[in-house]
């Protein structure tokens, strides 16, 4: 059988074939992978992986010489805001005065800002800016994401975002996932009911199931947000409705978001900034895996960063993601997210590598599709600009993409979005 193209000569072929779903402790200081690799595919499913003395006897119509090059699975990244309207440099100044996150939400600004500007936006600009976006995560290496909902905060808008993540679900081959984040923030018209507000996104539940417009239902559980209690019994009204749950929990404020994601059996506990001790610990006996974002720390200027070594050195599992939003951390380079895991979180190489391949398709059940390289899987591969896996945490704030092949198809080379 003649491939369609095979890569040869990769000098670390990371092909993160554990033979567990998600990787949990110590078993996250460990990557699998095959020296002087190669892996081929055609029709956009891979057909081999082994080494290049393996390959030497077969045909392709493509072969390129990766010349030492690291090669890895496209990578995941489990929580983006990928949908949403205009910017927010206009606060620039308000940050810089020290103005605290949650006071500019309660100003009216923050979230609040960016709802305003997704209300006012159409589909088809909204969907255009998106499109820009998510090509902009593929230049990163990222071929599979999450993507919420969240800056309509009326049915309307709310609907309107996710209608636009499923189109772009059919028009490109991102493997994505969708999260419906009605309760992202109390929206001014409902500020003195937001048990009312909560009423009316749960009624939304129904419809945005029996359409397939989400999987995931989030809450941002935090002071001046939703309350513990509020997220119980929102997530719990979720999760009869037959979706998996995730948390914006203790992002800013110890408030128990994390205990209560875990006593929900949430998919994800995200951010864990505050996270208690007692939180950090009970991950060890949990399959809800923790979504640190070490991006929205950095880009808040806060001084401490989630407890990563405790939950992995707890046994739990641990995944990276950029957060993508326009107000806590606008950026899609995921490989800075990965330097700031080597320098804040005190992560080690491997285990970076297994929090945004593996265990983040965990995260967002894409753990059959994507985060691993084998035989019969579609051929989502990243070949990087470096010649082994601990390089790309070390060496920070550039692009090290040499190529990425979405479904085998080659959508960007040097840094840069092929059109
Ligand atoms: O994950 N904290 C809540 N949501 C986002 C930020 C959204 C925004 O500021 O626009 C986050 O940090
Ligand atoms: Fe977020």
């Amino acid at each position: 059988m003649q491939l369609d193209t095979l890569l040869i000569n990769c000098g670390e072929l990371l092909t993160m074939d554990h033979e567990t779903t998600v990787v949990k402790g110590e078993q996250m200081n460990t990557v699998p992978l095959i020296k002087d690799g190669a892996i081929g595919w055609k029709d956009g499913i891979i057909t081999f992986i082994g080494t290049s003395e393996q390959a030497k006897d077969l045909t392709s119509k493509k072969v390129i010489d990766c010349q030492g090059m690291l090669v890895t699975p496209g990578l995941v990244d489990p929580h983006t805001h990928l949908v949403f309207g205009g910017s927010r440099e206009h606060e620039i100044a308000l940050k810089q005065q020290g103005v605290p996150y949650l006071e500019i939400l309660k100003q009216g600004g923050g979230i609040h800002s960016t709802v305003r500007a997704t209300r006012n936006a159409s589909f088809e600009e909204l969907y255009e800016k998106a499109h820009f976006h998510l090509k902009r995560l593929l230049s990163y290496g990222i071929t599979t994401l999450e993507a919420k909902s969240g800056y309509g905060l009326d049915k309307e808008t709310e609907l309107k975002q996710l209608h636009i993540v499923k189109e772009l679900a059919k028009n490109t081959d991102m493997n994505i996932a969708s999260t419906f984040l009605g309760a992202h923030a109390i929206p001014n018209e409902f500020k003195d009911y937001p048990n009312d507000f909560l009423q009316d996104m749960a009624g939304l539940f129904q419809e945005i199931k029996e359409q397939g417009l989400a999987e995931f239902v989030d809450i941002f559980c935090e002071e001046g947000v939703f309350t513990i209690e509020q997220s119980k019994t929102f997530l719990t009204l979720a999760k009869e409705a037959g979706f998996a749950v995730k948390i914006h929990a203790d992002e800013i404020v110890s408030l128990g978001g994390t205990e209560l994601a875990i006593e929900l059996g949430a998919a994800s506990a995200d951010h864990l900034i505050a996270a208690s001790d007692k939180a950090v610990e009970m991950f060890g006996s949990s399959e809800t895996v923790a979504v640190l974002l070490p991006g929205t720390t950095f880009y808040l200027n806060k001084d401490s960063y989630a407890q990563a070594r405790g939950i992995i050195d707890a046994g739990g599992s641990v995944a990276l993601a950029t957060d993508f939003n326009p107000g806590s951390s606008p950026t899609e380079n995921i490989q800075f997210i990965m330097n700031l895991a080597m320098l804040k979180l005190k992560m080690t190489c491997e285990e970076i590598w297994n929090a945004v391949t593996v265990n983040a398709a965990k995260a967002i059940h894409k753990e059959d599709i994507a985060g691993k390289l084998t035989v019969g899987r579609r051929a989502d591969v990243v070949v990087w600009n470096a010649p082994n896996y601990h390089y790309v945490p070390y060496h920070y704030g550039v692009n090290h993409i040499q190529s990425v092949y979405l479904n085998g198809r080659e959508v960007a080379k040097g840094g840069a979005y092929l059109d």
